[in-house]
């Protein structure tokens, strides 16, 4: 191939930029001065929310959108929803942002973290089946990366055991699983609208369902625990003013007419990207389910493995970076082992000594592995034409011919500062 790596001097495989994102344009320009000039910027008043929730709801696969503020309080509502009290417990990944375990304990119960499946990286379900235990209430699996959890062997669990299941498809927007979008399949399901995600406004969330009751209970919770029938100042349940801005809504009504698109182009980039590299020695990406009829790629992941490939993870990362393809490690470890878990700073909530102490036992060494060994791609790389994963394919394939000088390069730097 190509002569040296351009970490170490030479020309990089790719000098023009990826897509930016968010995408936009005069939709949303025009969409937003018409909220601005009506005057109705709250959800009580405009139009705007009220046509996402249900557009959205309706592209998902169903009857019930709930758009709230972010992707966390979704989640949270959710299990207040779902009746979920004071010491119950809900199982969640490790491998995940903050949030899926975060929102449990700002429910007032207890997150047990179940280790994920080394090739998909979300939950498996027999680690899921060996930590149920009478207090458990719920499974929030998460659509790590946007390829679908093993819905169908969670919901028989969920079945067996009477547990509610909240998909947390903050990544999983216009995913699906055997035909089935993400966020209809478990009894509710919690989207993120924040910058990162592929479908935008900034911030933002929407809890979906299929079930009337438990859509009703969200609702209420979203709007200070009003009911329908109940007159203005009537509070039935504990809540607060969770309810999404017309700005957003109007964003959000726009990026919408994007999203089909923008996933299948995703999609199709992604298999392409991820069946090419896989053929070199050591790179794993992550292992597509026949399930999955469409992933989103949220995140393009991969694991490598250092020994096979001939370089080091932070090495590797480094090298495709000065080849012109933007990437990271990813998270540097899973939940459990991040200092509000290790140190139990949950405010008032667990204030149990002995749940608490259960925060400093907790095995995942699939998770952990993975924390060393992935490196992420975002998924606005991928919205661009096939020539854009042949370059980042290319940057792959040239830092595998060129291992040797790369180790030889690493072995030359100097030791990172030690912290502390
Ligand atoms: C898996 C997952 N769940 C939940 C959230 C929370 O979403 P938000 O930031 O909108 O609260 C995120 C956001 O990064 C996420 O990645």
């Amino acid at each position: 191939m190509s002569s040296f790596l351009a970490l170490l001097g030479g020309k990089p495989v790719r000098t023009q930029p990826f897509p930016d994102w968010p995408v936009w344009g005069p939709p949303e320009e025009r969409r937003l001065l018409r909220t601005l000039r009506s005057g109705k910027w709250g959800r009580l008043q405009g139009p705007e929310v009220e046509e996402f929730e249900q557009t959205f709801a309706t592209q998902h696969g169903c009857r019930h959108g709930i758009a709230v503020v972010n992707g966390t309080v979704s989640l949270r509502i959710g299990l207040l929803a779902a009746g979920i009290q004071a010491g119950d417990e809900v199982i969640v990944p490790p491998y995940t942002f903050l949030s899926t375990a975060s929102a449990v304990i700002e429910a007032n119960a207890i997150p047990v973290f179940v280790d994920v499946d080394p090739e998909t990286y979300n939950l498996d379900p027999q680690a899921v089946a060996a930590a149920i235990t009478p207090r458990t209430r719920a499974i929030i699996p998460v659509h790590f990366a946007g390829l679908p959890a093993d819905m169908t062997a969670l919901m028989a669990l969920a079945k067996k055991h009477n547990l509610t299941v909240i998909e947390d498809a903050a990544h999983a927007h216009g995913a699906s699983y055997k035909g089935q979008p993400a966020g209809s399949i478990g009894h509710l399901g919690s989207f993120s609208f924040q910058s990162s995600k592929n479908l935008t406004s900034g911030e933002g969330g929407l809890i979906t369902s299929n079930d009337d009751v438990l859509a009703a209970a969200c609702r209420s919770i979203q709007n200070c625990g009003r009911i329908p029938e109940g007159v203005w100042y009537e509070h039935h349940v504990i809540s607060a003013n969770y309810r999404l801005g017309e700005f957003q809504g109007a964003i959000l009504n726009c990026q919408l007419k994007r999203l089909e698109r923008q996933s299948i182009t995703r999609d199709r980039n992604g298999r392409y990207l991820a069946e090419r590299i896989s053929r070199l020695p050591g790179v794993r990406p992550q292992k597509r389910t026949a399930d999955c009829t469409r992933h989103s790629y949220h995140l393009f992941m991969l694991r490598l493995d250092s020994e096979a490939f001939g370089a080091p993870r932070a090495a590797v990362i480094q090298a495709l970076q000065a080849e012109g393809i933007p990437c990271s490690p990813g998270y540097g470890y899973p939940l459990h082992r991040q200092p509000l878990f290790r140190q139990q700073n949950f405010g008032p909530y667990l204030p149990d000594p002995a749940v608490r102490a259960r925060f400093n036992r907790v095995e995942c060494p699939q998770s952990d592995r993975i924390c060393q060994d992935s490196i992420w791609i975002e998924h606005s790389r991928f919205l661009g034409p096939k020539a854009d994963m042949i370059h980042i394919a290319e940057a792959f394939e040239k830092i595998h011919e060129h291992r040797e000088a790369l180790t030889l390069w690493t072995k030359k730097q100097p030791a990172p500062a030690k912290r502390g």
